[in-house]
């Protein structure tokens, strides 16, 4: 299916915008979408935040390469960390090489996506930022998980905070996208609705542990029983398990990518999902295996992190005095 068989809410953020079908597109009754996450696209010769990465563009060709002829899909989704820095120029690495999909794209922001730059940046044809998409049986819910880290601004308008304070931050639902999440959902005039969003809820890792966003999503899962699952990035660990009956599924990142049993480097990587009529969803992840990222075992530094010895911050600062000339 092209580009013309879908149409797209609005984007502007806390409204209860739902879209419909193009009334001249057929309903599919499979309706196939590929998922990238955590793309974290950087400019040429820039660092990489925390230190270490792989080449990001070059990954995202690999995945491009690997996904091949695409017609089929009904949409490309990217679940949040579009751009490392979350700078304007990252962003229109990511718009360009977004707009290379022939199908249409839709995005939501993660933690690394100053707001300003994220909405500039990502709006260009076949590229929006829209909240709900509906396509055949299902609507699309994509969830803002970013809560707490925009500033008030005069005349109740948030803005981003200076600098790069909101790189680490964790998912927290506002009361009002809890509200707009509900609102959503039981206003869909579709049978299924299925969410996507950054930040994953109840991640089965102790060093995720969010208890009160994770509450929120218990909360909410229990009135929303049209909510047939969720997908989401953040942790760079490719997974999927289950949240109150409901799927979760956690898609690769182009940044750096891990496996936690055995621990070891895993190649960047997708999803690909069919969601079908009876609300039944498969999904696959697939992983580019190539020489420029072997499936190598941890080392020492990368042990200690997930094994919560030492922080993200903490690392990143080891990293950075390795890194010096003469060390
Ligand atoms: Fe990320």
């Amino acid at each position: 299916m092209g580009r013309s068989s879908v149409t797209f809410g609005g984007g502007a953020f806390y409204e209860p915008v739902l879209t419909e079908m193009c009334k001249t597109g057929e309903m599919p009754s499979t309706v196939r979408i590929a998922q990238l996450s955590d793309t974290h696209f950087a400019e040429e010769e820039a660092e990489a935040e925390g230190g270490f990465a792989y080449d990001t563009s070059g990954a995202f060709d690999a995945v491009l390469a690997h996904l091949g002829d695409h017609d089929h899909l009904d949409l490309v989704v990217v679940t949040g960390d579009i751009a490392d820095h979350g700078r304007p120029a990252q962003y229109r690495r990511a718009a360009e090489a977004f707009a290379r999909f022939t199908v249409p794209v839709n995005v939501c922001p993660g933690n690394h996506d100053n707001a300003m730059a994220y909405t500039v940046g990502m709006g260009r044809p076949g590229v929006s930022t829209s909240r709900v998409v509906s396509l055949g049986a299902w609507t699309f819910v994509f969830v803002d998980s970013n809560t707490g880290v925009m500033l008030d601004g005069d005349a109740g308008l948030p803005v981003d905070p200076p600098g790069e304070q909101r790189l680490h931050s964790n998912g927290l639902l506002s009361a009002t996208e809890v509200e707009w999440i509900r609102q959503v959902a039981n206003n869909a005039d579709t049978e299924h609705v299925f969410l996507w969003l950054h930040h994953p809820p109840l991640v089965p890792l102790g060093m995720f542990d969010n208890a009160h966003y994770d509450q929120q999503w218990l909360s909410l899962l229990a009135d929303l029983p049209m909510v047939r699952g969720l997908g989401g990035g953040h942790t760079h660990i490719p997974a999927e398990y289950e949240v109150a009956g409901r799927p979760v599924f956690v898609a690769p990142s182009l940044k750096h990518n891990f496996s936690m049993e055995p621990q070891s480097w895993l190649p960047p990587g997708y999803r690909t999902f069919a969601f079908e009529a009876d609300g039944s969803i498969t999904s696959e992840t697939h992983l580019v295996d190539d020489e420029r990222w072997p499936r190598r075992p941890f080392g020492r530094l990368l042990k200690s992190l997930f094994d919560g010895e030492i922080t993200h911050q903490e690392m990143a600062d080891i990293v950075a005095r390795r890194s010096l000339p003469g060390q």
